[in-house]
């Protein structure tokens, strides 16, 4: 039977790849985010390619939205297995007139909104996919993205580090929860992942990490791949970073 993945801000850069690259698998998709155009792009890729998604609309930072699009997963796909919590964003996520600057001059409504597309979002996406798969009795994987920057910080983003720090304790306190369940719970935290549109993007991604190649999303997409793989069964409580070693010394960083 093939297996359902749950998979928010997939209308995303790494969010889309990773939907395509488990679709790939025989995974059936259900493509969520806030972006309808976004959603639509990565369904289409993924019927393209003969694969089974079906999007839906909602907001992760809202614990009931997130409770309602779950039951239609369920009811649209009859069950599911993979959770991965991919929607998130450092101040740039609460809109374009937000900054990154120093705590002490961050905006409340800035701080809130990163806490909870990163943080709660991944409480919310997390607790509505595993009472799922406790119900089910079959397992499951669940997998909330983090950051580099949870380990080594970043001046104008102490909000987006606290945020992603939190996704980490998270998934070693939640793997505990949900063992005896057989659900893997485990953590991507990505170095920088350079859009390919941004200005001078692709020097800044290759100079800060010491393979000095680019981060591509489907590096991000591989990882995610072998984590809900029977190959990463007996995996949990773990944060994988994906940073080309960049975190070895933070090169080229503040
Ligand atoms: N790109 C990087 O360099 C990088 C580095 C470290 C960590 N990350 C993490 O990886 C994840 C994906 O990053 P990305 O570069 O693909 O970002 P992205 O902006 O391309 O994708 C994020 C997606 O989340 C969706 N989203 C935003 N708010 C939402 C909400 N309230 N409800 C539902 N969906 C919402 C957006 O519409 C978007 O499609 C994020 O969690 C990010 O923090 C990225």
């Amino acid at each position: 039977m093939s297996k359902v993945a749950f998979i928010t801000g997939a209308g995303g850069y790494i969010g889309s790849e990773t939907a395509l690259t488990l679709a790939k698998q025989g995974i059936k998709v259900a493509v969520c985010d806030i972006n309808p155009e976004s959603i639509e792009r990565t369904v289409k890729k993924i019927e393209e390619i003969g694969g089974e998604a079906k999007g839906y609309v909602f907001d992760i930072t809202d614990s009931k939205d997130v409770d309602r699009v779950v039951d239609e997963i369920v009811n649209d796909f009859g069950r599911l297995d993979i959770m991965v919590h991919i929607a998130g964003g450092s101040a740039r996520i609460a809109g374009p007139n937000a900054k990154y600057v120093p705590l002490v001059q961050q905006e409340d409504y800035v701080i809130d909104q990163v806490l909870k597309v990163n943080l709660y979002g991944a409480l919310w996406a997390s607790r509505a996919a595993a009472r799922v798969m406790i119900k089910q009795g079959e397992g499951g994987k669940i997998i909330n993205f983090s950051s580099a920057v949870a380990f080594n910080g970043l001046v104008g983003s102490v909000d987006y580090a606290a945020s992603k720090g939190g996704v980490i304790s998270l998934t070693k306190a939640l793997a505990k929860e949900l063992g005896p369940h057989k659900i893997n719970v485990n953590s991507v935290a990505p170095g920088i992942v350079m859009r390919p549109e941004e200005t001078g993007g692709s020097d800044r991604a290759v100079n800060t990490n010491y393979l000095g190649i680019k981060c591509l999303p489907e590096d991000l997409a591989n990882m995610v791949e072998f984590l809900v793989s029977d190959k990463a069964k007996f995996i949990t409580g773990q944060t994988y970073v994906v940073d080309g070693g960049r975190g070895l010394g933070m090169k080229g960083s503040n």
